[in-house]
């Protein structure tokens, strides 16, 4: 029987994430627990893409606030750029990079990248 969830990303599609803390299991989703920030989780989720080329890149990551607003918002960014730099390296061309921000000053920054 062919789930939804497959359905969406077709019998070959592949879908791995990435998080800090423990995430239930999804039935089709490879995760990996750890942090964006280190190289060899990163080589991690490289090798389970295959070194393939991927259609797309969704980050959700956010720091824990602290509530000192330029602290919080400069920590997002870092995490916005170490997704885009990924991104970069890893799309398709005419791939799709989505990415959740910290509106502010900073991100005018990256978004002129
Ligand atoms: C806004 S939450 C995401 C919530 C999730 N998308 C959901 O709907 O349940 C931000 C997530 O980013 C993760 N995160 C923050 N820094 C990270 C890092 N360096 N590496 C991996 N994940 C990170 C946190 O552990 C947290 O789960």
């Amino acid at each position: 029987m062919v789930s939804s969830f497959t359905k969406k990303i077709g019998l070959k599609g592949k879908v791995v994430g990435i998080d800090l803390l423990e995430v239930a299991p999804i039935k089709g989703i490879d995760f990996i627990q750890g942090d964006f920030m280190q190289e060899e989780i990163l080589n991690e989720m490289v090798d389970k893409l295959e070194n393939k080329p991927v259609d797309l890149v969704i980050s959700d990551m956010a720091p824990n606030i602290s509530g000192i607003k330029m602290v919080d918002q400069q920590k997002a960014i870092y995490l916005n750029e170490l997704a885009f730099d990924f991104a970069s390296k890893h799309l398709k061309q005419n791939g799709c990079f989505l990415v959740k921000s910290f509106v502010g000053k900073i991100l005018k920054s990256l978004l002129k990248i």
